[in-house]
């Protein structure tokens, strides 16, 4: 973890927010690859999603909402986790998470929650914690100039309930019929009491949710039909159903409206953590939402003529624990034969202070051609040739009218290409003299490092092949 957070300081992908105060806990800023890393994973979710499907339709909803709309979903009542503070070095902790950390678990009796023996506070040692308290995770403000209790707001732990709030409202605009599904991308805040494993777990984070409303008594199907769905779609971004685990609920651990629930989890360094929740959640909120609003979120079948609340399944996922995950995916280490001399690249030995005779190190980030944030390197061979600058300048405004693409005519062209390795570009485009002759350019291909003579209308072609399959 340690060198892939440096790479993604050094190359701006992901900083720390505010550094140049000192930073703030739980807060990052995305540089100029991160937000192009993020945002090719917010457009092909959202291309999969919504534009792709005739029966989903996307919400943009704001992020604070009428505070009733917390109190309907149970978040002022409940969204809460158990902390505990060590009263001799002050460190506050999450009690679930101290426990499991010192292989325990919190005990729980009569609705209290409490230490089990042996547990201790991690940073001194000290066994003089304060017993688990509930601290809800939201975070408040006030809207308008009076700062009192009657102004009082949240800023939004998840944005599903944006959804459910504008259920009908979308329902009478789309004029969808059930099943159909309302998505939406956005941040969402949480006062996390112990933000943790770089951006994993962060106090301000973009969620991609999808509730989709079914026929009740459909649920186990949609459910099925949804967690598969949405495991092809990792496997489209460079996540294979190999490097995923799914773990499914027990029904003793879902809650009390939910009907099933599949997390998909990711192997990080730190462990085996969660990017994405599938839950069936029955009529919950909606029912919820019609009770403390007092307007029906009925919906009228006008083939059969029933009228239910329609059930829902959640597949809820985290933009920043993805993107963490396809950035430990391609991070890799490698050891190349020197000056492009013929060999394979091997697996650097992590054990071993430097390459073999003959081989020199690369750091690879091997993202899938879809996801990666620059698509294209594109390099005149020299830089003091005006006529083969005007030519490379050429290429470049063509493949960067399509794709995120990157200029670079400094250095020896082995190192441009390794700059791009870095950062994970699948392609290296080379315009040297014989493409003054004969129009063709060198394609070098970032993982296999083979290069090869590319007629220039062939370009796309080949590049689209691997982008855009
Ligand atoms: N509406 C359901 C919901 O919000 P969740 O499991 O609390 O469920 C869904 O959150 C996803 O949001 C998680 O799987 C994770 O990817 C992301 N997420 C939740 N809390 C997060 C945090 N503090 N930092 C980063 N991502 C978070």
């Amino acid at each position: 973890m340690e060198s892939l957070a440096s790479l993604c300081k050094r190359r701006g992908f992901i900083f720390q927010s505010s550094e140049i105060y000192g930073g703030i806990n739980g807060f990052w800023d995305y540089g100029p690859l991160g937000c192009e890393l993020k945002a090719n994973i917010r457009d092909l979710w959202w291309r999969n999603i919504v534009r792709e499907r005739d029966n989903v339709a996307g919400l943009d909803a704001s992020i604070i909402m009428h505070p009733r709309v917390w109190e309907a979903s149970g978040h002022v009542g409940g969204f809460a986790d158990p902390m505990v503070d060590c009263r001799d070095c002050r460190r506050r902790y999450k009690a679930d998470a101290l426990c499991e950390e010192q292989n325990a678990q919190l005990q729980e009796s009569e609705g209290r929650l409490s230490l089990p023996d042996g547990v201790v506070c991690t940073g001194c040692g000290s066994k003089n914690l304060t017993e688990p308290r509930a601290f809800n995770l939201m975070f408040s403000t006030h809207v308008g100039p009076v700062a009192d209790a009657s102004a009082m707001a949240y800023l939004r732990p998840e944005t599903a309930q944006g959804i459910f709030a504008d259920f009908s409202q979308i329902l009478t605009v789309s004029r969808m019929k059930v099943p159909f599904g309302i998505a939406q991308i956005g941040k969402a805040f949480r006062n996390e009491i112990n933000p943790r494993n770089y951006i994993f777990r962060s106090r301000e984070f973009e969620q991609m949710e999808l509730e989709f409303f079914i026929k009740p008594g459909e649920d186990t199907e949609w459910h099925e039909y949804w967690v598969s769905e949405r495991l092809k779609w990792y496997d489209m971004i460079g996540l294979p159903a190999a490097s995923l685990e799914t773990f499914t609920y027990p029904p003793d651990e879902l809650a009390h409206y939910a009907v099933a629930c599949v997390d998909i989890k990711y192997a990080f360094p730190f462990g085996v953590q969660e990017l994405e929740g599938i839950a069936a959640r029955g009529n919950y909120d909606l029912s919820r939402h019609a009770e403390y609003s007092g307007k029906s979120q009925d919906y009228f079948d006008p083939e059969t003529n029933e009228r239910f609340v329609p059930h829902v399944i959640e597949p809820s996922a985290g933009v920043d624990r993805i993107a963490l995950a396809l950035l430990c995916n391609a991070y890799c280490e490698e050891w190349i034969p020197k000056n492009n001399t013929d060999g394979e690249p091997r697996p650097a030995d992590p054990g071993a202070k430097r390459p073999p005779e003959g081989y020199e190190a690369r750091t690879v980030m091997r993202f899938s051609p879809r996801i990666a944030p620059v698509k294209a390197g594109v390099f005149p061979l020299v830089k003091n040739k005006p006529e083969l600058v005007a030519k490379a300048r050429i290429v470049y405004e063509q493949l960067r009218r399509r794709w995120n693409c990157f200029w670079d005519q400094t250095g020896a062209i082995g190192r441009r290409y390794r700059r791009q390795d870095e950062i994970g570009t699948p392609f290296g485009v080379t315009i040297d003299f014989q493409t003054l002759d004969d129009d063709t350019v060198t394609l070098r291909d970032r993982d296999t490092m083979q290069q090869t003579r590319v007629a220039l209308d062939e370009l796309m072609p080949r590049m689209e092949q691997q982008i855009e399959p």
